[in-house]
């Protein structure tokens, strides 16, 4: 036991080469979670004269073993077995990591502070408090097969250790195992890949793709549609905050008309400045959970078909099953009932690990020539061997079905509580949002569902949203169904109390 301690503060560099030694801050906080402030008052005046000038150093060997040995005899066997977890998730202080990423991260987005998770299993993420939250966020839809996946794991140790990297245009054997049982999920006649790394990158091709099909660059997009933050990606997405300080608001390219109105599209398709269409069927990310309507879906078809225009699902959060509305519906297109020109995936495609792709047709992939396009990491051997791994998983897990019978079970549970602090449901299998009466509600929402231990994901507006793991089991929606329930309550009694 006081061997593990040991080792979880001065670390073994052959077995986690990834690590460093725990810095005297770490230690602290660990401690102050443990044990008493006595206890944590004698080791802070005991370490004095130990040479630790710098908290946030890591600690020297010496200095490490002299620490190990004073927690040893003051901890009971308990307290160390809790001390060597938290100090292997994490050598450093929660208070250094959150102002190294203050400090040197470019701000892009807002920072999400107080929950530094550092350890997965299952649909469960635990923090450096030692804390446990169920996932409803699961890195917005990125890892189905929870954070922690073991195969996943093994082999990508496995692919790391015989060979790591070859670029996108080299033949290598953990992509042909790939190409051998993808074609058994993907939707009728989208048989081709272009491989990528990120959602966005994955737009940004989808679109050089279908230019270069139909010789043309305008480019049909929706209201409410988010696409990714790449040059392109961003440029069909509707949000005007996130354009303009790149000067992306103004491109004679794109011609963003309203969701769900084919008249709209008609308009521009009859005006020949378009012959691209690039549409979300669930849109996601900016508009909270908004589903296109099925007549919409069938008409645009019909009008890509009419138009000879080309049409682009992207899919990169709605594929993999997580929208499915019966058993082996993977993809957002076969609910609807229709076949799209191309194709873009992402997100939960390799488990967690970053892989993604533009899928087309034989024909359309045929546009491309050899010198139009290259990627040194895209659907690189480690990339390929998660992919191949986590599908094979998705369809054994019947990950599908799961979709199905967790939809039901959380959007029933959340009707049976007849909160008025619901204005709405809208849902697509494990694609989950609920509005709260007004946008100042949600962080309060949040909040307190993290004190019930549930973790949601990213709001938009009034919507909080829910994109669980597909893994998650009967049991877990029901810890959920319970977290939001007691969240609904304690909100809706302290509205009363300001009211009264
Ligand atoms: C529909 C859709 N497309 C593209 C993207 C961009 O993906 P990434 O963040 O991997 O670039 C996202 C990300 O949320 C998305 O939801």
């Amino acid at each position: 036991m006081k061997e593990n301690l040991l080792k979880s503060i001065v670390n073994c560099r052959a077995k986690h080469p990834e690590r460093m030694n725990a810095t005297f801050e770490r230690i602290e906080e660990v401690l102050a979670l443990l044990a008493e402030n006595n206890l944590l008052n004698s080791f802070k005046t005991q370490t004095k004269t130990w040479g630790i000038k710098n908290k946030r150093s890591p600690l020297t060997k010496t200095q490490g073993e002299k620490i190990a040995e004073f927690l040893a005899s003051h901890l009971s066997p308990r307290q160390i077995r809790k001390m060597s977890r938290l100090l292997h998730d994490a050598e450093i202080s929660t208070r250094e990591a959150i102002d190294l990423h203050e400090a040197f991260k470019i701000p892009v987005s807002q920072l999400e502070k107080d929950l530094v998770f550092v350890r997965g299993e299952g649909v469960w993420k635990t923090d450096t408090k030692g804390d446990k939250y169920l996932d409803m966020d699961s890195n917005y839809s990125a890892t189905n097969l929870g954070m922690a996946n073991p195969e996943i794991a093994r082999g990508l140790f496995n692919q790391a250790t015989q060979f790591i990297s070859t670029k996108e245009d080299r033949v290598h054997i953990p992509r042909a195992r790939f190409i051998k049982v993808i074609h058994k999920i993907m939707p009728k006649g989208l048989t081709h890949f272009f491989w990528q790394n990120s959602g966005g990158e994955a737009v940004d091709k989808a679109i050089k793709i279908a230019k270069a099909y139909t010789g043309q660059k305008g480019t049909i997009a929706f209201e409410g549609g988010f696409h990714g933050r790449t040059h392109g990606a961003l440029a069909v997405t509707y949000n005007q905050k996130y354009r303009k300080p790149f000067l992306l608001h103004q491109e004679d390219w794109v011609h963003f008309v309203p969701y769900n109105d084919t008249n709209a599209v008609e308009k521009v398709l009859q005006s020949g400045q378009a012959k691209i269409v690039i549409l979300e069927l669930v849109q996601g990310e900016e508009a909270g959970i908004r589903l296109a309507e099925k007549s919409f879906v069938k008409k645009l078809r019909a009008l890509c078909n009419q138009y000879k225009a080309v049409l682009i699902c992207d899919e990169v959060q709605s594929g993999f099953g997580r929208t499915a509305t019966k058993p082996g519906e993977w993809w957002a297109c076969q609910t609807y009932g229709i076949a799209p020109d191309i194709m873009t995936i992402g997100k939960s495609f390799g488990g967690g690990y970053p892989v993604t792709a533009v899928v087309t047709s034989p024909e359309i992939s045929r546009a491309m020539k050899p010198g139009y396009d290259g990627s040194t990491f895209g659907g690189n051997p480690m990339a390929m061997v998660a992919a191949f791994i986590a599908i094979r998983q998705m369809q054994e897990k019947d990950l599908t079905t799961n979709v199905v019978a967790r939809n039901r079970q959380f959007v029933d549970g959340l009707k049976k509580m007849h909160s008025p602090l619901i204005q709405k449901i809208r849902s697509l299998g494990l694609m989950i949002g609920i509005d709260l009466p007004a946008k100042q509600d949600v962080q309060k929402f949040q909040d307190t569902l993290k004190q019930h231990g549930v973790h949601s994901s990213l709001s938009t507006e009034q919507t909080v949203r829910f994109l669980p793991p597909l893994i998650i089991s009967e049991n877990e929606v029901e810890f959920a169904l319970k977290g939001i329930a007691g969240t609904l309550k304690k909100m809706a009694a302290e509205n009363l109390a300001l009211i009264v």
